[in-house]
C-alpha cells in the first residue's frame, strides 16, 4: 500500500532540511527556497486534483499565535495544518490572559505544555518569533513580526511569480508604496535576490530611503519612470497602522504619482504580473481595474499561500517530531 506522501509524488522527507524554525528568508539558501518552492507546488496539484486530505501530521498540533489581525495568514495556516491532518488551534489575543498581565513568552510555554509541536506567531515587535524560538521546544514560525519579515508571504509571491513567468532568475520585480513599513518587502528582497532577480523599491522619498540600496537592490521615487522596464509589480499596502507622521500630504496625492490604474499599465510590458499581498486598498495601490484585471494574480497568491504553507509546515514536522 502506498503512503499519502507516494500517492500525490511528494518524495521521501528531504534530509537535507535542517532548520528547526522558520524566521525569515534571510536565513535561507537559494536551495531550501526552491525546495519549499517545489513541495508547495507537488501541494497544490494535489489539492488540486481533489486530495483535501493528506494525512501526513496527524500527530502534530500547531497553534496561530496572534497578537495582530488577519485574514488571509491565519486562515491559510489553519487550512494547511488541517489539509495535512494536523490539529490547528487558534489563539485570540483579544480574548486571552495577556490582559491579565501574562508576558507573550508565558503565554507561548503555556499553550506548549498543552502539547504544541509549531507556534505560529504575529506580533507587531520585530524579533518577537526570534525570541519564542530561543524559549520554546516548539518549532516557530514567523507569521510577521512588525516591519522585519513576512517569509511565507515572500514564498508565496515567489511561487506565484515562477508559476507564471517559468523562472525568477533575470525578472526585474518592482516592489511599490510603503517599503519602510512593510515586512514583505523585506521577505521577497531576500527571497528573490537569492534566486537571482532584479528588485526596484519604489515609493516616495518618506517610504523609501537610498539605504536600501544597502540590501542590493535598486531604488525609485518615480513609477512611471521604471514602469516600462519591470516583468513584475508588487504593489504593497500603505500601512497607516504603523506610521509616525504623515508620509504624504494625502492619500489622493499618493495615489496620483503611485496607483497603478489603466493609463498606467498602457505603459507596462505586454506581459507585465500585478501581484499585491493583501489587504488591498482599491484606488489607493491600484484601481478596481487592474486589480481584477486580466494582468493581476492576486487571488492566485492566496491560493498559494495554502500550498506554501502546507510545505513549511511539512519541513518542520521533522524537527517538532525530534524535539518531543
Ligand atoms: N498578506 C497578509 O499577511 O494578509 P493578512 O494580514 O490578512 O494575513
Amino acid at each position: 500500500m502506498s503512503t499519502a506522501a507516494e500517492q500525490i509524488g511528494l518524495g521521501a522527507y528531504p534530509s537535507e532540511w535542517r532548520h528547526r524554525h522558520l524566521l525569515g528568508l534571510e536565513e535561507l539558501s537559494a536551495d531550501e527556497i526552491t525546495l519549499i518552492l517545489d513541495k508547495a507546488e507537488v501541494f497544490k496539484r494535489a489539492i488540486l486534483q481533489g486530495h483535501r486530505r493528506i494525512p501526513l501530521l496527524n500527530d502534530i498540533t500547531c497553534v496561530t499565535l496572534f497578537f495582530e489581525n488577519s485574514t488571509r495568514t491565519r486562515i491559510s495556516f489553519s487550512l494547511a495544518a488541517r489539509r495535512l491532518g494536523a490539529d490547528s488551534i487558534d489563539f485570540s489575543a483579544s480574548t486571552s490572559s495577556l490582559s491579565k498581565g501574562e508576558t507573550v513568552i508565558d503565554t507561548a510555554k503555556n499553550i506548549e505544555a498543552m502539547g504544541t509541536d509549531v507556534v505560529i506567531v504575529r506580533h507587531r515587535t520585530p524579533g518577537t518569533p526570534h525570541l519564542l524560538a530561543q524559549n520554546l521546544r516548539a518549532s516557530v514560525v514567523n507569521a510577521g513580526d512588525g516591519p522585519h519579515e513576512h517569509p511565507t508571504q515572500g514564498l508565496l509571491d515567489i511561487m506565484t511569480i515562477r508559476e507564471r513567468r517559468g523562472h525568477v532568475e533575470g525578472l526585474t520585480v518592482a516592489l511599490v508604496g510603503d517599503i519602510a513599513h512593510s515586512r514583505t518587502a523585506r521577505s521577497n528582497i531576500w527571497g528573490l535576490k537569492k534566486l537571482g532577480a532584479h528588485v526596484i523599491v519604489c515609493g516616495p522619498s518618506t517610504l523609501v530611503s537610498p539605504r536600501w540600496k544597502e540590501l542590493g537592490v535598486e531604488y525609485s521615487w518615480s513609477l512611471d519612470e521604471i514602469l516600462p522596464r519591470v516583468d513584475v509589480l508588487n504593489l504593497l499596502r500603505i500601512q497607516f497602522e504603523r506610521q509616525y507622521g504623515r508620509p504624504f500630504p494625502s492619500v489622493r496625492e499618493y495615489a496620483h504619482l503611485y496607483a497603478m490604474n489603466a493609463e498606467r499599465l498602457a505603459k507596462t510590458k505586454d506581459d507585465i504580473l500585478i501581484l499585491a499581498p493583501g489587504p488591498i486598498n482599491r484606488g489607493v495601490e491600484l484601481t478596481p481595474d487592474v486589480a481584477d484585471g486580466s494582468h493581476s494574480a492576486i487571488l492566485e497568491q492566496v491560493t498559494n499561500g495554502v500550498a506554501v504553507r502546507m510545505a513549511v509546515l511539512w519541513l518542520l514536522s521533522g524537527a517538532a517530531r525530534d524535539k518531543r
